[in-house]
């Protein structure tokens, strides 16, 4: 299939073009490097440098590439940035995805798949999440993520060819197994990368926001889901999708570690001894957010495999050991 990778210049898209390459796919990579990186563009890889809001440009690159399917990974994703700059992520996410989906509309492409993300359900009462859990974002980033999936559906109720999935991942941690690609976000804001810039001495400390939660130890609870993982399920999703099909899951592990326990990890897989200070709760920040994957692995047969947060940390650690100014680094 030829695939129109959109952030493909990310985090998250550029190991999902690894992915696609892997299996056989042919890869465009649109991005407007805003935030991504032209050196986590594989070589022979066509990068059009274009945003998403252009939609003459995107539709001429649909038509060009003659693009079978679009994995949309392009977006801003700091919740507290959103908070900021509310317009900008309704502009950019939400009127971003409106541009891409016209200019799929008149290239005549009618599959995607969409990067939701576990903060369309905000703070849910009940834990693990289903896709059934209520979906009430509770800021702008969440909130420009859910009307793209509500505007997702009705362009399937007004096209029945149209397929969709949304994934709905949790927090994305680690790097390709191999090395090659990794996390390179400024700010970074990641708890992973944190820990690793302070083994690094490039932060001086690390601070935990609260230790006083209902939880085991006391600080909050996340879903860790391994980047190569969830590039698997982006492969396996997008050979499922139909026309006609409407498609939402959730991507995550399935359970949750603690803030004390991803910091042991990183201690542990660095070998440093990190200087870690304890500060007030922020405010937003649920006790616990994990993920019920059953959905995905029912229908498609898809499971996360590298869920050992020790081995989550270790292949972050890989690239940025060796990489310590991130795609910058000599
Ligand atoms: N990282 C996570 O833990 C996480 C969790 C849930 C959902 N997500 C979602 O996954 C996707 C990828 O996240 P990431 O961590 O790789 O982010 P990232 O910032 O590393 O990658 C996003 C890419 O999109 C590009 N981009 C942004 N706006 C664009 C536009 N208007 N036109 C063209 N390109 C544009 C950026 O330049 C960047 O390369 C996002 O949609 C994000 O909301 C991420």
């Amino acid at each position: 299939m030829k695939v129109l990778v959109t952030g493909g210049a990310g985090y998250i898209g550029s190991h999902a073009v690894k992915r696609l390459l892997a299996a056989g796919h042919k890869v465009v990579v649109l991005d407007n490097l805003f935030r991504g990186h032209r050196e986590a563009v594989p070589q022979g890889v066509p990068l059009e440098e274009i945003d998403l809001r252009n939609t003459d440009a995107v539709t001429n690159t649909l038509t060009h590439h003659a693009i079978d399917c679009v994995m949309h990974f392009a977006a801003l994703a700091y919740v507290g940035e959103s908070v900021q700059q509310p317009l900008n992520y309704y502009d950019n996410n939400t009127g971003g995805t409106v541009g891409l989906l016209t200019a799929m509309r008149r290239a005549g492409v009618r599959r995607i798949v969409f990067s939701s993300t576990c903060a369309t359900y905000g703070e849910p009462e009940k834990m693990p999440i289903t896709e059934e859990t209520p979906q009430r974002p509770i800021n702008p980033y969440g909130w420009s993520k859910l009307f793209v999936e509500r505007i997702l559906l009705d362009e399937a109720a007004a096209d029945a060819k149209f397929s969709f999935a949304a994934l709905r991942y949790f927090n994305v941690a680690g790097s390709a197994e191999d090395g090659s690609i990794g996390e390179d976000h400024a700010p970074e804001t990641h708890l992973i990368p944190v820990l690793l810039n302070a083994a690094l001495g490039k932060v001086p400390k690390v601070t935990i926001f609260g230790q006083d939660y209902p939880t085991p130890d006391g600080t909050c609870v996340r879903d860790y889901i391994h980047v190569q993982d969830l590039a698997d399920a982006h492969a396996i999703v997008m050979d499922a999708l139909a026309p006609g099909d409407r498609r939402f899951y959730n991507l995550g592990i399935g359970r949750g570690h603690s803030v004390r326990e991803v910091i042991d990890a990183a201690k542990k897989v660095t070998g440093v001894d990190f200087k870690v200070e304890t500060g007030p709760r922020r405010p937003g920040d649920p006790p616990m957010l994990y993920a019920n994957a059953d959905k995905v692995h029912r229908e498609l047969g898809w499971k996360a495999k590298l869920t050992d947060i020790h081995h989550v940390t270790e292949t972050a650690w890989r690239w940025f050991k060796n990489h310590p100014n991130g795609y910058q680094s000599p």
